[in-house]
């Protein structure tokens, strides 16, 4: 097949972020050639999420302005992939004519020779497999190759938890778990690349090797990763609170590459609510894991996912969540209002909350966290953290950027040579999103572990 010139747009998670850059390589290794920006591309892939209306909105929006491209250049191909293109599978065609090629969430490794088919015939094409191949999986995350100082690692896909307001496990299908001997091959190719931290993803990593039964379970899993020379930090997301083991907790506490920051939804401070959203927790179990953790690991920082407005969510609900918060102290917080989701059990519940009443209580809950962040990053100031240093400062003006090991973003006077190594920085301010630093005359830098560094170990 001709070589074309192909575009990629993602909406939603990490995990897409993460497929839709492995996409891309693959695509590369194809023979083609990434652009820039659409208006330039012969292929636009657009990666989609379902978890919203509102993203579904925004797709169809922006299928909307492909769509004027493909009037003045009728060879562009449009794909749509992800979430939507798996729960819509032909449907799709309907409401975008325009669209070439539909591919489901496990169709990610054939997308190539879907895009060469479609070409070739003319024909519009879906596919949109329910079940996950293993060893497509495999083959596609073959592909991943390091572009950062940090990377993702997906660990498992899909998701059987049901939860009564979530589309994912309708898109994504059943759990399904990567051998750890390949997740621990994907990682130390990453670092052999020049990668220093990694972010294992899955939507719940607590059920790792579950499904299929494997021989390691997560935390076993975190401890063997950490065995890796040249690694520096691992993270994870997400972790369901119904199932955080012990052994994961104190993994926090003896693992010192797993670094202290934990996204642990808790979606609503009051149990009425958790029952209908069918969590499988209390509040009171929830504030037992926080304690536990802060125990572990003393500096941890939590972050969280809150949905308001959730039905028969009342404003006594409401305040209990607001409660909650005012004694876990969130480091961060997403906060989303119910979006009732085609085919899941909320989208059946009666007594919806106003749209004015969601706005409301988002509003309220967001001032409350705004001030509960910026006081969290503020205990931060004075304080010494060797931060990862990331690149160069979007603020420009000769600074760099990192994170600490709590995940936040530092911005301070450095030099570009530090990319890659940990750098002992002593923070001077804090805002709601960011820090700022300052190093002594005489900097403490950490070895570069990167291929062709100073003091490569691994090789
Ligand atoms: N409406 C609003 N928020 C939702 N989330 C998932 N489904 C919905 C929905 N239908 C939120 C949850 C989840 C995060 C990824 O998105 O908080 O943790
Ligand atoms: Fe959705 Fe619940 Fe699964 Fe998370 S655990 S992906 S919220 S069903």
């Amino acid at each position: 097949m001709d070589s074309l010139r192909f575009y990629v747009q993602t909406f939603g998670c990490q995990m897409n972020d993460h497929d839709s850059g492995v996409l891309a390589r693959l695509l590369e290794e194809a023979g083609h050639l990434e652009v820039a920006r659409p208006d330039e591309a012969d292929l636009i892939v657009v990666n989609t999420c379902a978890i919203r209306e509102k993203a579904e909105q925004k797709l169809f929006s922006q299928l909307g302005r492909y769509r004027l491209l493909k009037d003045r250049r009728p060879d562009l191909t449009i794909a749509v992939g992800g979430c939507v293109a798996q729960d819509a599978g032909r449907r799709l065609f309907r409401r975008a004519p325009y669209v070439d090629l539909v591919f489901g969430t496990h169709a990610l490794q054939d997308v190539p020779d879907l895009v060469a088919r479609v070409r070739r015939t003319g024909r519009r094409i879906a596919a949109t497999p329910e079940e996950q191949d293993p060893e497509r999986l495999e083959a596609f995350y073959a592909h991943h190759r390091a572009r950062a100082v940090t990377a993702y690692v997906t660990v498992m896909q899909g998701c059987d938890n049901y939860c009564a307001y979530c589309i994912v496990p309708y898109v994504r299908g059943r759990e399904l778990s990567r051998p750890a001997d390949e997740v621990v091959a994907e990682v130390e190719r990453l670092v052999a690349q020049g990668v220093a931290e990694v972010s294992l993803l899955g939507q719940n990593v607590n059920s790792y090797g579950l499904k299929p039964r494997g021989e390691t379970d997560f935390p076993a899993l975190v401890r063997r990763l950490a065995r890796i020379p040249g690694l520096l930090r691992i993270r994870f997301t997400t972790s369901h609170p119904k199932d955080l083991s012990d052994d994961l907790i104190r993994c926090f506490g003896e693992v010192p590459a797993l670094m202290p920051h934990i996204h642990l939804p808790l979606q609503s401070g009051s149990d009425r609510v958790l029952e209908a959203m069918r969590r499988r927790y209390t509040v009171g179990r929830y504030l037992s894991l926080v304690e536990r953790l802060r125990q572990a690991r003393p500096e941890i920082a939590i972050t969280s996912d809150m949905i308001v407005g959730f039905p028969g969510e009342t404003e006594e609900d409401f305040r209990a969540t607001l409660e909650v918060m005012e004694r876990v102290r969130f480091d961060g917080l997403f906060s989303f209002k119910f979006s009732p989701r085609p085919g899941t059990l909320a989208a059946r519940l009666p007594e919806p909350v106003p749209e004015p009443v969601k706005e409301e209580r988002l509003a309220r809950l967001q001032a409350l966290q705004q001030a509960h962040t910026l006081e969290r990053n503020q205990a931060l100031v004075g304080v010494v953290r060797p931060v990862l240093v990331e690149g160069p400062s979007k603020a420009g003006g000769g600074q760099v950027s990192g994170r600490t090991p709590e995940n936040k973003i530092v911005n301070f006077p450095g030099d570009p040579a530090w990319v890659g190594r940990e750098v002992d920085v002593r923070i001077t301010a804090a805002a709601v999103n960011s820090l700022r630093g300052e190093v002594p005359a005489a900097p403490s830098v950490g070895p570069d572990h990167r291929p062709g560094g100073v003091a490569c170990t691994f090789r």
